[in-house]
């Protein structure tokens, strides 16, 4: 069984990473939207098209399973993804705000996220459902993605300086990790958050639950594909040094920014 997965860039390999910390006889395919980059700070609208179309590209190239390896993507598309493609399995990603809310002693957790991811639905009703008595102090991180997306660890380092500190002042014990890009600064955010204060990234347990959604198990060939609608060159020396492996990359443009006709009208099938 083929797994697709997707985001707007490198981040979802931290998702791919724990999926692959698991089960690496699983055939991928991991597509990163790195032309249309950052995600966060678009309309739902046109992240909605754009999940779409490249879900209908993956389940074209004949995955069954749709990870969507990124928060942003998870806030706004999975409801409409569903409905649009229920022939497919799909796992999305909310912020881990009911592990924080277990975790807390002070009653007060930071979300790092992207706006979209903030703005959404889902993350009203996981706080609602989980978390009612938590306090969350949150930051939509203006240019910490791209920051992580090209490898420049100084401005990594002077965003976080200006996002994590204020979150502890406001009495903050844990923070969670609310955009796949972040995990990859993860060693960055602990020296600055100290060693009090617990981090919390949401893939492993989004690992967990698509091997769930695989009745017979993890089957496969261990066939890797990977394609950005960026630089394939970059991604792929990016890529294999966040993943300690060997990736080669193509270049695809499944995401576009011409309107479909309706939400279902993209590139199916
Ligand atoms: N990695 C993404 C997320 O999990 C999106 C980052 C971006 O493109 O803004 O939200």
């Amino acid at each position: 069984m083929k797994i697709g997965l997707f985001d707007s860039g490198l981040g979802g390999l931290s998702v791919l990473r724990a999926v692959l910390d698991r089960a690496t006889i699983l055939d991928i395919h991991y597509h990163a939207d790195q032309a249309h980059l950052p995600w966060g700070p678009r309309p739902p609208a046109e992240l909605r098209r754009y999940c779409s179309q490249i879900t209908a590209a993956l389940a074209a190239r004949g995955c069954e399973r749709i990870v969507l390896a990124c928060n942003t993507a998870s806030a706004v598309a999975l409801q409409p993804l569903r409905g649009q493609f229920p022939e497919l399995q799909f796992v999305g990603m909310e912020p881990a705000i009911k592990p924080a809310a277990n975790l807390t002693r002070s009653g007060v957790v930071g979300l790092l996220a992207t706006p979209a991811t903030l703005a959404g639905e889902l993350l009203a009703q996981t706080r609602a459902r989980h978390a009612p008595h938590i306090q969350i102090v949150s930051d939509p991180c203006d240019g910490l993605a791209e920051a992580i997306e090209h490898g420049d660890q100084q401005r990594v380092q002077t965003r976080l300086e200006s996002i994590i500190p204020p979150m502890i002042q406001q009495g903050a014990d844990v923070l969670v990790l609310g955009c796949t890009h972040y995990p990859f600064a993860s060693a960055a955010i602990a020296d600055i958050a100290g060693p009090d204060v617990a981090i919390l990234d949401p893939s492993p347990a989004v690992a967990s639950q698509l091997l769930r959604l695989l009745p017979a198990g993890p089957t496969g060939s261990g066939e890797r594909v990977y394609s950005t609608s960026g630089d394939p060159a970059e991604f792929a020396r990016r890529a294999s040094a966040l993943l300690g492996l060997p990736v080669t990359a193509t270049q695809e443009h499944w995401a576009t920014q011409e309107a479909a006709s309706d939400f279902g009208g993209a590139t199916r099938g």
